[in-house]
C-alpha cells in the first residue's frame, strides 16, 4: 500500500461507521475513523436511539409509580420527579456509551481522526487540515433532521429530537409535527411527564409504512393514553409569541387554516442524509434524487475504493441495519463476503406496548399473492394479562401455500425484545408450523407469538 497512510478510512463513527472501523481493524487492516463530534457514536449514540430510550424508560417509571399503576400491587406513596435529574442520568448514559466506543477503538488500534472530513479525491479526504490518503473509503456520515419550511428550530420553543431530549421543563402544551417513530416516542416522554401532546401528522394514520391494522390499533392505544391527533393535516408555520407557539394548519387535502396555541413545538418530520461539505464532486460521486449515495448490494459507490453504509443510501434509517452494513463492508473490504438481507430489518417504536415488525405488511403480503395470517391478542396472554398489560397484539403473515412466514408484527410491552425471534425464524426460511410446534416457555410474552402461528393453522388454543 506504498504511500496510502490507511487501508480503510471511516468518514463517521455512528453505529455503521464505527462497527466498519472496529470489523476492519480486527481483520488486519490499518483504519482510521474521522469523526467532526466531541464525542464517538454519532447520532444514535449522542442524540438518538440511547438518550431517548433513558428519558422513556426514566419517563415510564414516573408515569407507572405516580399514575397509580402500581397500586393494586399494593404500592403507592407520593412521587416527584427532578427534571435536572433525569437528565443527568440520560448523560450519564451517553458518556458511558460514547466512552466505551473510544475504549474499542483504542482496543483495536482504530485511530481517530478528529474533525470534519472532506474528500480532495477518489482516495484522498482532508480531516483538521491534514491530507489523508486511504485505499478504501467507506462514507458513513449518517443523517440530520428534515428542516420544515416556515418554522425555524431554536430549540428553545420549537425543537427539533435534539432540542426534545434536552428541554429543561415540561412543556404544558407540546405540538408535535409529525406522526412518525420520533414524534410518537418523544412525545410520549413528555407525556407521561405531564404535557399536554397533540399529534399533526400529514397521513391519515400515524406511522407510516407500519402494517396497517398496527397502525390503527396503535393509534388508539395512543388514544386511550390521552395524545390527541390531527391526521390528514399539514403545518404551514409556526411563530413563538411571548412564551408560546402558535402553530397554524391546514387540512392535507386544502381548506380552511386554523391555529393551535401550543408552549413548545416539535419538528420530526423525516431525516434527511448528511452529504453537505462533504467534497463529493471531488470523490466524483453524485446523489440520487433523495439526496442519498447509491451502492451496489456490497456497499460499493459508481467509485472504485469508495463504499457507502448507513442512513447515507437508501433504506431505512436505523442503527442496527447501519451497524451490519458496517460489518459487511468490511468483511468485503477484506475480500469476504459481507451481506445484508434488507428484506429482514426489523423495526420498533420504543413506546408502551412496543410496537415491532419484521418483513411485509399484511397489505404487501397480499399484493404479492395469496396468504394466511394469524392474530392473537395480548389480553388472552396470561403473562400480560398478569402484569396488567392487556393491550396489543401478535400478528404472523404467511405465504398460503407454502406457510413459509412473510411478514410479523406486534405490539406489546417485549415487542422490540421479541421481534429478534422473528427475525431470526424468517431468516431460516420458518413455516408458521415451525414456530407452532417449537416449545414456548411459559409464561411468557413469547407464547403469543407462538399462538399467533397456531392461528394461521387455524388452532389456538387460548382464545
Ligand atoms: P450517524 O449515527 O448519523 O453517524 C454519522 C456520524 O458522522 C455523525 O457522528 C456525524 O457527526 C459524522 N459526520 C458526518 N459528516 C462528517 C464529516 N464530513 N466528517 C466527519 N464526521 C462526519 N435507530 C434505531 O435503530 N433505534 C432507535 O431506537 C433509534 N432512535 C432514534 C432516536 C432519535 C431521536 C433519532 C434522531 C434517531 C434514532 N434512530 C434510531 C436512528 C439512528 O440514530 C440512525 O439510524 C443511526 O444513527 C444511523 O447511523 P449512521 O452510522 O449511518 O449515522
Ligand atoms: P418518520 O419518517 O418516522 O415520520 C415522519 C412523519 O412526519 C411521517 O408520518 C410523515 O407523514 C409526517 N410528515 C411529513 N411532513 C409533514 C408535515 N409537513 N406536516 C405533518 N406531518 C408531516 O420520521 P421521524 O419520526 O422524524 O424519524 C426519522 C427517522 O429516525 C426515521 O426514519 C426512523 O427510522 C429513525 N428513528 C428510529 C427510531 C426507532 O427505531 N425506534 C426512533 C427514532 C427515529
Amino acid at each position: 500500500m506504498a504511500d496510502y497512510d490507511y487501508d480503510v478510512l471511516v468518514i463517521g463513527a455512528g453505529p455503521g461507521g464505527y462497527v466498519a472501523a472496529i470489523r476492519a481493524a480486527q481483520l488486519g487492516l490499518k483504519t482510521a475513523c474521522a469523526e467532526s463530534r466531541e464525542t464517538l457514536g454519532g447520532t444514535c449514540l449522542n442524540v438518538g436511539c440511547i438518550p431517548s430510550k433513558a428519558l422513556l424508560h426514566a419517563s415510564e417509571l414516573f408515569e407507572e409509580a405516580a399514575h397509580g399503576h402500581m397500586a393494586k400491587w399494593g404500592i403507592t406513596g407520593e412521587f416527584k420527579f427532578d427534571l435536572a435529574k433525569m437528565h443527568d442520568g440520560r448523560r450519564e448514559a451517553v458518556g458511558g456509551l460514547t466512552k466505551g466506543v473510544e475504549f474499542l477503538f483504542k482496543k483495536n488500534k482504530v485511530t481517530w481522526l478528529k474533525g470534519l472530513a472532506k474528500f480532495t479525491g477518489t482516495d484522498s479526504v482532508e480531516v483538521a487540515g491534514q491530507q489523508v490518503r486511504a485505499k478504501n473509503i467507506v462514507v458513513a456520515t449518517g443523517s440530520s433532521v428534515t428542516p420544515l419550511p416556515g418554522v425555524t428550530v431554536d430549540q428553545q420553543r420549537i425543537v427539533d429530537s435534539t432540542g426534545a431530549l434536552e428541554l429543561p421543563e415540561v412543556p404544558s402544551h407540546l405540538v408535535v409535527i409529525g406522526g412518525g417513530v420520533i414524534g410518537l416516542e418523544l412525545g410520549s416522554v413528555w407525556r407521561r411527564l405531564g404535557a399536554k401532546v397533540t399529534v399533526v401528522e400529514y397521513l391519515d394514520q400515524i406511522l407510516p409504512g407500519m402494517d396497517e391494522e398496527i397502525r390503527k390499533e396503535s393509534n388508539k392505544i395512543f388514544k386511550k393514553q390521552g395524545f390527541e391527533y390531527k391526521l390528514g393535516t399539514k403545518v404551514t408555520g409556526a411563530e413563538v409569541v411571548g412564551d408560546g407557539v402558535r402553530v397554524t394548519v391546514e387540512p392535507a387535502k386544502g381548506g380552511a387554516a386554523e391555529t393551535i396555541e401550543a408552549s413548545h413545538v416539535l419538528v420530526s418530520i423525516g431525516r434527511r442524509p448528511n452529504t453537505d461539505g462533504l467534497g463529493l464532486e471531488a470523490a466524483g460521486l453524485q446523489l440520487n434524487a433523495k439526496g442519498q449515495i447509491e451502492t451496489d448490494h456490497s456497499f460499493r459507490t459508481s467509485v472504485p475504493g469508495i463504499w457507502a453504509i448507513g442512513d447515507v443510501i437508501p433504506g431505512p434509517m436505523l442503527a442496527h441495519k447501519a451497524e451490519d452494513e458496517g460489518i459487511a463492508v468490511a468483511e468485503n473490504i477484506a475480500g469476504l463476503t459481507g451481506i445484508v438481507n434488507h428484506a429482514i430489518i426489523p423495526s420498533v417504536v420504543y413506546t408502551t406496548p412496543e410496537i415491532a415488525g419484521v418483513g411485509l405488511t399484511e397489505e404487501q403480503a397480499r399484493a404479492g399473492g395469496e396468504v394466511k395470517v394469524g392474530k392473537f391478542p395480548m389480553m388472552a396472554n396470561s403473562r400480560a394479562k398478569t402484569n396488567g398489560e392487556p393491550d396489543g397484539l401478535v400478528k404472523v403473515i404467511a405465504d398460503a401455500k407454502t406457510d413459509r412466514v412473510l411478514g410479523v408484527w406486534m405490539i406489546n410491552n417485549l415487542a422490540g425484545t421479541m421481534i429478534a425471534q422473528a427475525a431470526q425464524a424468517m431468516e431460516f426460511g420458518a413455516t408458521s408450523e415451525d414456530i407452532a410446534y417449537t416449545c414456548h416457555a411459559h409464561p411468557t410474552h413469547a407464547e403469543a407469538f407462538k399462538e399467533a402461528a397456531m392461528a394461521v393453522q387455524g388452532k389456538p388454543i387460548h382464545v
